[in-house]
């Protein structure tokens, strides 16, 4: 795919696909990060006098109750607040409102293309006829939604089949800035990865160990692993139905794959520290401990490119952040390219205040961890 820069645009009708699925509490904005990351876009198509139509989906919509929940109509209103302009909002996917709106308003947002999912699956199942309807409404598509690239729905993969189509400013500034995990890495390359679950990411663990010089595990990853090595944990959540496969990847990439050694635990309605080989079968574990970031430092002082994917602990208590912070805090003191991607891991940088300690902050979730597993943009492939 062809980038904005490299076709001729002025006075184009565009339809705009951008990633808008911020979290939304009591009607607020939690992070307007990816809203502010796609003005350059937008502002470039509008000064070279497009009519622009933005599309984005926001939620998962299974219901009709979902759709109330998830209108794009607030972040809308936000855009609007930091354009200082007017953003013609449409509140359906289809019909004259739509249709006429590119050729009305120099800037318009279309209600969220998941409206189309329910009941029918239309955008997430990329129905080809809802994809060329909205593609009949413009003359040009650029994508620039770098969060939803590792999924082929009929508003990012589908309108491309039917128009001349190019990748917008946020998704290059990605691929550049992720450019370091994908071409050339430079060695030692040492991966930390934590957060929640295995599941969404035993692709990219797979894939990344492969690359990597040392793997070091934390979050309630680590618990999977433990368990993998016959450890205790408790009440801890953890993976089962990955135990096997990191059992395997265990046995493969022995030398490589770092676990903890130390870890605070609830015990008894209190917070305790132990060693991985004595926790009890109560405990539930929230967080690495000293020992272990101080193993983990040795690694990373020696590496020259390292990618954080996830937290440490629990960092959103206070109790159980110790972990994720003293991690960045060394990360802040070393020379290396540092990259960090994938949902949690960049709101923990943020709001722990670590942003400098880094050379890129990834706004894709899913997407980057695709992206880093596969090497290529899914919604790109032949179509
Ligand atoms: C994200 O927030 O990671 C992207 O918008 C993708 O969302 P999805 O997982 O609901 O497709």
């Amino acid at each position: 795919m062809k980038y904005i820069e490299d076709i001729e645009i002025d006075n184009k009708k565009v339809i705009l696909r951008l990633d808008y699925n911020v979290t939304i509490k009591d009607g607020k904005i939690i992070d307007d990060t990816k809203i502010r990351k796609s003005i350059p876009t937008i502002k470039y198509l509008l000064n070279k006098n497009c009519h622009v139509l933005i599309m984005s989906h926001l939620g998962k919509i299974k219901s009709e109750n979902d759709k109330r929940d998830n209108s794009l109509k607030i972040v809308c209103e936000h855009l609007a607040k930091l354009l200082n302009m007017n953003v013609n909002f449409i509140s359906t996917y289809q019909g004259d409102e739509l249709s006429n709106s590119l050729k009305q308003y120099a800037l318009s947002m279309m209600e969220n293309t998941r409206f189309a999912d329910y009941p029918l699956n239309l955008e997430s199942g990329c129905d080809l006829k809802l994809a060329k309807y909205w593609a009949s409404l413009a003359d040009v598509f650029v994508n620039d939604a770098f969060g939803t690239t590792h999924r082929k729905h009929a508003s990012n993969y589908g309108i491309a089949k039917y128009l001349p189509s190019v990748y917008g400013f946020l998704i290059n500034e990605e691929l550049m800035g992720l450019e370091p995990l994908v071409k050339n890495i430079a060695h030692p390359f040492v991966v930390i990865m934590g957060g929640a679950k295995v599941d969404d990411k035993i692709k990219l663990i797979e894939s990344l160990v492969q690359e990597c010089d040392y793997l070091l595990v934390g979050g309630g990853i680590a618990n999977t692993f433990l368990k993998a090595t016959h450890h205790e944990i408790g009440s801890s959540l953890y993976s089962v139905e990955y135990v096997e496969d990191i059992a395997k990847i265990l046995h493969t990439y022995e030398n490589k794959i770092i676990i903890p050694d130390d870890v605070y635990v609830l015990r008894d309605g209190k917070k305790v520290k132990t060693t991985v080989n004595e926790i009890l079968n109560d405990d539930k574990i929230y967080d690495i401990g000293s020992e272990t970031i101080e193993k983990y430092g040795n690694y990373l002082k020696k590496a020259r490119t390292i990618f954080v994917n996830g937290t440490m602990g629990y960092y959103e208590d206070r109790d159980y952040r110790e972990g994720t912070e003293n991690l960045y805090r060394l990360l802040n003191n070393l020379d290396a390219i540092k990259i960090a991607g994938g949902g949690d891991a960049v709101s923990s940088v943020n709001s722990l205040g670590y942003k400098d300690a880094f050379d890129f902050l990834s706004t894709g979730g899913g997407a980057t961890l695709d992206y880093l597993a596969n090497k290529k943009l899914k919604c790109f492939e032949e179509r």
